[in-house]
């Protein structure tokens, strides 16, 4: 046992940690649900700057500037999950998060220039180049958490990304409401400018992670410095150290470009198998969008009054707010596998409840009230381990040098799974009902949770070489 610190120092840990997760998950969940809200005025917004250059938007111009605007999000972002392993890997994580939270920054001012200037083109330029910047910082993120918290509270601290991000998505949608914000397009694209540049500003404060100082840098004294600064003054940093070079022994010292990085993933058997349980691990996570953002649509569907379906949203959203505390409480005091396991399979059933409720209710009309309560066990359960979890348990699985491209190759077969689903699930869905669900999500989910079953390590409070060495024996 180190030395404990004291109260005051572990507020100011805890606030760091929240520091570094809101520098990428502010704006990212904002970005992700602010027009959700205020959709019909970015309606009255594209239909008025078409006006001022002589030009009538008609309903089909709209839908496809609409759809561009929506889906270049996801293209940017697989850009930019490929530009992550290049920055993080060879800058560094800082300079890495600095670069993207910098551009972001940028693109923040942007987005409302755009609105100031009626420049439709400018505000899908700027959701391009923001979604770019999201991916890369997002995964700064994760590194951070996961390379510098305490092994003991790796969990507390790597929830606190899930904790902020499902809060902001929640502040965003708010925002976007008419009484809020959203009637003020430029004041709801300018209220993050601010928070946008604090965050970038305040990063350059943190030291980089002990882990890339020690074995990418090669300096002792600053890996030091950065673990006297995240794990507290009282630590021994020497014995510190010492757990992370023997996570670069499980690998081969020699320098390596990204691309032979990546050779090696597909290569060496427990990075390919790390890969594969954090793919599938992600897989779990690909319907939590379409049923959030759609939830209206499918329990309007199923015969409950618009009313109550409108609200459906916010109370999915804030179940996975909830959840996502919850999970960040409980996540150190239970075996991490358990808990994943656990969580995944009652989310799988609460899907699955859906769609019974959704048949059932042809008989006895009350039962369609199930519905709504599987989505929000649903979203409650996707906030308390499957969500936080899956993203980041890529970095718990794989040592150093091969963290960056794992993450990134396992996100980037994530962001087409989801794009796949999110386009077949509207039109499946009015073909063959919440049938759609089955196949989409639980088919696929019930199989990673087998493949979980059977290969992943207990990861809560082992050092990374330890859970490696486990995975070579597999
Ligand atoms: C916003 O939510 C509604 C349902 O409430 C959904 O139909 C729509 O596609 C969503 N919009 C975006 C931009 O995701
Ligand atoms: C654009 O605005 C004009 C005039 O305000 C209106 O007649 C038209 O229906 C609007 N177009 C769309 C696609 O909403």
């Amino acid at each position: 046992m180190t030395p404990k610190n004291s109260i005051f120092w572990q507020i100011f840990q805890f606030f760091i940690f929240l520091t570094i997760s809101l520098a990428s998950n502010f704006n990212y969940g904002f970005s992700t649900t602010y027009i959700n809200t205020s959709v019909g005025e970015f309606k009255i917004f594209l239909n008025e700057s078409l006006l001022r250059r002589g030009h009538q938007m008609s309903e089909n111009q709209y839908i496809w500037i609409w759809n561009i605007f929506l889906n270049c999000w996801f293209v940017g972002f697989f850009v930019g999950i490929w530009l992550s392993p290049i920055l993080n890997d060879k800058f560094g994580r800082k300079i890495g998060f600095l670069i993207g939270n910098f551009v972001a920054f940028l693109a923040a001012v942007l987005r409302s220039l755009s609105i100031f200037w009626w420049s439709p083109e400018l505000l899908i330029f700027s959701r391009f180049l923001t979604s770019i910047c999201m991916a890369v910082t997002y995964q700064s993120c994760i590194l951070f958490l996961q390379e510098c918290s305490p092994t003991a509270q790796r969990g507390n601290f790597s929830f606190l990304s899930e904790i902020s991000f499902s809060f902001m998505t929640l502040i965003g949608s708010l925002l976007g409401t008419d009484n809020i914000l959203g009637r003020h397009l430029f004041w709801l694209t300018f209220s993050v400018v601010p928070f946008c540049f604090f965050y970038t500003f305040i990063l350059f404060f943190l030291p980089d992670t002990p882990k890339f100082l020690l074995l990418a840098k090669k300096s002792e004294r600053d890996a030091i410095n950065s673990v006297k600064f995240y794990h507290g003054k009282n630590v021994d940093a020497k014995k510190v150290l010492v757990d992370i070079r023997m996570e670069a022994e499980c690998e081969s010292t020699q320098n390596s470009t990204t691309l032979q990085n990546m050779r090696h993933l597909f290569a060496s058997p427990h990075l390919r198998l790390a890969l594969f349980l954090s793919v599938s691990a992600l897989q779990n996570t690909v319907g939590l969008w379409a049923l959030l953002l759609s939830s209206t649509y499918f329990l309007e569907n199923e015969n409950i009054a618009t009313e109550i379906s409108e609200w459906s949203t916010t109370a999915m959203s804030l179940a996975y707010v909830l959840g996502a505390m919850t999970g960040g409480v409980i996540i150190e005091r239970l075996p991490r596998r358990t808990l994943l396991i656990t969580v995944t399979l009652i989310n799988n059933i609460a899907l699955l409840a859906f769609v019974f409720f959704a048949k059932i209710r042809l008989l006895i009309d009350s039962l369609k009230y199930g519905c709504l309560i599987s989505l929000i066990i649903y979203g409650y359960t996707y906030g308390t381990g499957v969500g936080p979890i899956s993203w980041f348990i890529s970095s718990e699985l794989v040592p150093q040098k091969h963290r960056s491209i794992t993450q990134s190759v396992s996100y980037a077969i994530n962001t087409l799974m989801v794009v796949i689903s999110t386009f077949t699930i509207l039109p499946l869905y009015s073909s063959i009902g919440s049938y759609a669900f089955i196949i989409l999500y639980s088919i696929p989910s019930f199989c990673s949770m087998t493949i979980l079953f059977r290969w992943l390590p207990e990861t809560k409070g082992r050092e990374i070489y330890e859970i490696v060495n486990e995975l070579k024996m597999k």
